[in-house]
């Protein structure tokens, strides 16, 4: 398998002359620039301080992660050689706990790394061809599911104006995107009016990300704060919501950004349909319910303080989880590359299937 071909521009982990290279989200939209990953202690570290982030890029990325170990690794024999590289394994999988598509790409390295017959050589350059294949595949998934979710969409004479919430776009996926993909191909069909995207406190991956993303291609993108889209909603403004995920439970529980909850809340509320667009890597069918996914908690700075200016007075306690779970009879549907399910639909119609 040869490394993916691109098709637009925006791709947040490519290999390139024997590196990964990262787009550093953490620095968009006001400096564009390529963090240089030779080691898989700073794939570990990239994914930890979110320079690459959104749960198939963080997938991606620690396959790369996994071939960067085991190139790195001195054992020769076989057997220790695997050993080694569990334990490489697990330094990955401590990352971040709660997009699945990061256990999942590391499970799937790791049984090709024991089912590859010959030398640790042998192994390791079949390691590198299943990362680029898991990226390749990513790609083609989330054109599909950017289809699919076309095909759900509100039919109506008018352009639609559809409501997202964080980054679930080209940057956050091989290069195309889950709920941007569809806001894509909405795009593309000439059937969208425009985008509104969520700020995405406190990380503003809404701000600073989305919004970037729909620039870069000339899709027409609204800003609001996350606590204006009940507003709007009110007022006719968005005709759907499309949201990615980072784990959906097997009975259509869907974890994502913190604040997808009260925007399905808010949808419900206003006969609004709240999709939820994700690959079937992100479907964990060993977990029956999302009260079982964990959340990750993250540092309080990232609330307390904007930028470098501090926002609350010292003495105050901080809350910081970094993901909710949406319960399935808010969800309309959820859009995955073999079709649309409803959140009942999932275990019957997809746990059989092969993922990738
Ligand atoms: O903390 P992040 O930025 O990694 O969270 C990202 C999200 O919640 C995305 O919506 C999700 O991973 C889907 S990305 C296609």
């Amino acid at each position: 398998m040869k490394p993916m071909t691109f098709t637009n521009s925006i791709y947040p982990v490519v290999w390139q002359d024997d590196r990964v290279q990262l787009i550093d989200q953490t620095r968009l939209p006001a400096e564009y620039s390529v963090v240089e990953i030779r080691l898989c202690s700073d794939m570990v570290e990239a994914i930890k301080i979110m320079i690459v982030r959104g749960a198939p890029a963080i997938g991606i990325a620690a396959a790369y992660g996994i071939y960067l170990g085991a190139r790195e690794l001195t054992q020769t024999d076989r057997a220790l050689f695997l050993q080694a590289l569990d334990r490489v394994a697990q330094t990955l999988a401590a990352t971040r706990p709660t997009a699945v598509n990061l256990f999942w790409a590391i499970d799937r390295m790791i049984k090709v790394a024991q089912s590859t017959p010959g030398s640790v050589e042998q192994i390791q350059a079949r390691l590198l061809d299943e990362a680029h294949a898991i990226a390749a595949e990513d790609l083609q998934t989330c054109q599909d599911i950017g289809r699919h979710g076309l095909s759900v969409l509100p039919q109506s004479p008018q352009k639609l104006r559809l409501l997202t919430h964080c980054n679930a776009g080209a940057l956050a996926t091989a290069g195309y995107g889950t709920a941007l993909g569809v806001v894509r191909s909405a795009w593309a069909a000439e059937r969208l009016e425009r985008v509104y995207a969520d700020e995405t406190r406190p990380r503003l991956q809404g701000a600073k990300l989305t919004t970037w993303e729909c620039v870069q291609e000339g899709i027409p993108v609204t800003l609001i704060a996350d606590s204006m889209a009940a507003h709007c909603m009110k007022l006719g403004m968005i005709d759907a919501v499309v949201v990615g995920a980072d784990r959906i439970a097997a009975n259509g529980d869907a974890a994502n950004k913190i604040g997808t909850y009260s925007v399905a809340l808010c949808a419900k509320a206003h006969n609004i349909p709240f999709y939820v667009a994700a690959p079937l890597s992100t479907i964990d069918f060993e977990l029956s319910e999302g009260s079982q996914i964990p959340i990750e908690e993250r540092d309080p700075s990232e609330i307390h303080t904007m930028g470098s200016t501090r926002l609350t007075p010292l003495g105050v306690e901080f809350y910081n989880p970094a993901f909710d779970v949406t319960p399935a009879h808010l969800i309309s549907g959820i859009i995955t590359e073999h079709g649309v399910f409803a959140p009942a639909e999932l275990k019957e119609k997809l746990a059989h299937l092969p993922v990738g």
